[in-house]
């Protein structure tokens, strides 16, 4: 069975790509850590203990990390999720309480007992696996892979034209994840738009379903597809996190991808948070980045139709 750690900044699209996990078959998740980023570290980890309860699943232990970014201060995404980061339904109101333990010293401890078994699945910023790298680089080192929802991939960012959230909270634990030597998948934003989001009719057919998990999967996003309604008039709800927990848990949808040297920015305020990909494609006047090998295999698209039937048998599943 696969083992997983789940670091997750807990807003509402991560909510549902922990409910997939929780419910799937496929994966066990040994532990979830929370990390700021969507909302404050304590939203964060009461969201994320929430949608454990929610899942009535799987009940891994959940540990808390990181207060603030490495060097900068915390920008949430509030705007986007709710100032609770689920909505502002007042749905939270966990039972069960994090572990005394912090997640860095968790995960070092869970990779240390588990040595090339455990897969971390990054869904927030990279602060709390960059701290772990800079603790004990040679126990990171026995992690079997890592993949990360973050980078805009090959298209625009959501947070700047060119970051992508995740990466622009924290560009220095992007940088140091990247260059940790860890086999890494990255599922970038451009992958997760277009039918990866839910539709009307999708959300329609979740809500009507009345399973738990389900409606607290649309009700928790309604921040989310407020925001896209009054920033584009589209009626949907985008979820990078889930379609980066469908790329871990059905490796199948992803249809194309490449290996690739990805660079982050951090010097420049206007392309901070950018991560740079190079796929090493011929360039009319340069060679790129030729002596840099690749450290990422970056998704370039997946199977949307199998993607939502595999997510929606999960959140439907009793
Ligand atoms: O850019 C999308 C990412 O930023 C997702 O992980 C979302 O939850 C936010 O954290
Ligand atoms: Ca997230």
């Amino acid at each position: 069975m696969r083992k997983i750690i789940i670091d997750t900044d807990c807003g509402s699209d991560d909510a549902v790509a922990l409910i997939m996990a929780l419910k799937s078959k496929e994966v066990h998740v040994e532990a979830i850590t929370t990390v700021c980023g969507n909302v404050p570290l304590d939203l964060a980890t009461d969201n994320a203990l929430m949608t454990i309860e929610i899942s009535n699943a799987q009940r891994p232990p959940l540990f808390v990390g990181a207060t603030k970014p490495l060097m900068r201060d915390l920008v949430t995404a509030v705007n986007v999720h709710g100032k609770d980061g689920m909505g502002d339904l007042d749905l939270i109101h966990p039972l069960l309480t994090p572990e005394k333990e912090h997640a860095v010293d968790a995960i070092l401890r869970l990779v240390e007992s588990n040595p090339n078994e455990i897969e971390i699945v990054t869904i927030g910023p990279a602060t709390n696996i960059a701290l772990a790298i800079m603790k004990d680089p040679l126990t990171m080192k026995k992690v079997r892979h890592i993949y990360s929802m973050g980078t805009a991939g090959f298209g625009r960012g959501n947070t700047t034209p060119v970051a992508e959230f995740n990466v622009y909270v924290d560009a220095e634990a992007y940088d140091i994840m990247l260059r940790a030597d860890i086999p890494m998948t990255i599922i970038g934003f451009d992958v997760c738009l277009g039918d990866a989001a839910l539709n009307k009719r999708d959300m329609e057919m979740l809500m009507e379903s009345c399973k738990k998990e389900a409606v607290f999967a649309v009700q928790c996003n309604r921040s989310l597809l407020e925001y896209n309604l009054k920033r584009s008039g589209e009626h949907i709800v985008d979820l990078p996190d889930a379609v980066a927990m469908g790329v871990v848990l059905w490796p199948e949808i992803v249809l194309d991808s490449v290996e690739c040297f990805c660079k982050t920015c951090m010097i420049d305020s206007y392309t901070y948070g950018q991560v740079i990909v190079d796929d090493g494609s011929v360039l009319a006047v340069s060679d790129g980045f030729i002596d840099q090998e690749p450290n990422a295999v970056m998704c370039k698209s997946i199977d949307n139709k199998t993607f939502k039937s595999k997510m929606f048998n999960l959140l439907l599943e009793s």
